[in-house]
């Protein structure tokens, strides 16, 4: 069966990365391979991932290039090396530019730890955004699964999960409910629909 060739962008623990990993295992990504791992951080756990599942992964860090241009010129050939058809942000903490983003049109997604549009774009990332969450005092969040676009969380919605806020929780609680009952869930079936979606239409790169 003709599979998807997917990235996984990643910056810290990779326990998204787990996920699609897990659903790559169980037959519940049956369209894409996990063909790809790059990281933006040298000690991410996701690299570590990769590595016990024999996935080949590459470190390609904004720090070591000159230039935000330099970056994504070394992300597009890495890419492209390696015959990739769509990429999956899972906690890459660097922002793409619209440049980069439109060699891709609907060929990338993110997963972003709250019901989009509360609490998300450029300075909402990580803990940050539980911390918000918990500020407001809202009593519903979630994650959302959304194709990239040039503004920072602004693509078209692919998936959305809700979860209760409970009383006493920190962001450190809440991030964990998130991630257990919403990310690790609606990730792996994005990115399913996501590459069934460009085998469908035949149009690998
Ligand atoms: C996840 O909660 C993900 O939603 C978030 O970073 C975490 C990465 O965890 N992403 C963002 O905040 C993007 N704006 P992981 O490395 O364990 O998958």
């Amino acid at each position: 069966m003709l599979k998807a060739r997917m990235a996984v962008l990643v910056s810290g623990g990779g326990t998204n990365l787990q996920a699609l990993i897990d659903a790559q295992k169980a037959d519940k990504i049956r369209s894409a391979v996990i063909a790809l791992v790059i990281s933006g951080t040298p000690n991410a756990y996701a690299l570590v991932r990769a590595r016990e599942n024999n996935i080949p992964a590459l470190l390609i860090s904004k720090k070591d290039c000159a230039s935000q241009e330099e970056f994504e010129d070394k992300l597009q050939a890495a890419l492209l090396e390696n015959d990739i058809d769509f990429i999956v942000m899972a906690g890459f903490l660097s922002i793409l530019s619209g440049d980069f983003v439109k060699k891709w049109p609907r060929r990338i997604i993110n997963i972003h730890p709250s019901l989009i549009p509360s609490f998300c774009g450029k300075n909402y990332y990580g803990l940050r955004v539980h911390e918000a969450a918990l500020e407001k005092g809202v009593k519903v969040t979630g994650a959302t699964v959304h194709f990239v676009n040039e503004i920072p969380d602004g693509g078209e919605i692919i998936l959305q999960k809700a979860v209760r806020v409970l009383r006493g929780d920190t962001p450190e609680t809440l991030q964990r409910r998130v991630m257990e009952q919403a990310e690790w869930q609606i990730l792996p079936k994005a990115a399913e629909l996501a590459a069934k979606d460009i085998i469908n239409t035949g149009k690998p790169r």
